[in-house]
């Protein structure tokens, strides 16, 4: 099982801010609809209540320690959405499931619970700070994992670009 991981992070590490993304670039959001299509995306709880409809294309993998978790309008009616209290039991599951690869999409908390798990990670570098941001990707140590790809976004208004980081073989 391939474990890859999106995210788009400011100057500081900044995630997100009242419940939503700091920045919303659709060059970016582009390439995560075009990387993440037909595999399934994984989430917490937050992140998913923050989606404005459940993405097409893509088995939700939603996770949450609560018994009754948050039920997203069309959720139930897509079919698409899946519960899980841990990331182990998403794991078990999408193995039965058959799925070669997956994509943790956030949020921080998520991020800071998986990433010594994740395989490969695309991280959109935004060259902005945003002071109200409440959301930060964890630290990380650069030492493990080798850049294999910098692309920029040509057609962002900020400048930004897209790395593909590999985690190096022990
Ligand atoms: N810039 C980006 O690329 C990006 C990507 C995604 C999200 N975001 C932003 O990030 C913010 C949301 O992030 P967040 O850190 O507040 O929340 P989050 O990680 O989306 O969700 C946190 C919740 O998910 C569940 N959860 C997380 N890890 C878990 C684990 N290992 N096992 C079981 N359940 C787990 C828990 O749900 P329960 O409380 O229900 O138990 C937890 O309270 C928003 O502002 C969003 O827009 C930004």
């Amino acid at each position: 099982m391939d474990i890859h991981l999106i995210a788009a992070v400011g100057q500081g590490g900044e995630l997100g801010k009242r419940g939503a993304l700091c920045w919303r670039i659709k060059e970016d959001l582009a390439m995560f609809k075009s990387l993440t299509m037909g595999f399934p995306i994984v989430m917490g709880r937050k992140t998913f209540a923050s989606l404005p409809k459940v993405l097409p294309g893509r088995k939700h993998y939603v996770l949450t320690r609560s018994a009754t978790p948050l039920q997203h309008p069309r959720a139930e009616s897509s079919g698409q959405v899946f519960y899980f209290r841990d990331f182990e039991a998403m794991l078990a599951y999408a193995h039965t499931a058959g799925d070669s690869k997956l994509f943790v999409i956030g949020g921080g908390a998520l991020y800071q619970s998986v990433l010594p798990q994740v395989h490969q990670m695309f991280l959109t570098r935004i060259a902005a700070s945003d002071p109200e941001a409440d959301t930060f990707f964890p630290d990380w140590d650069v030492d493990a994992w080798e850049l294999k790809r910098t692309s920029m976004l040509a057609a962002a208004p900020v400048a930004a670009c897209m790395e593909h980081w590999s985690r190096k073989c022990d």
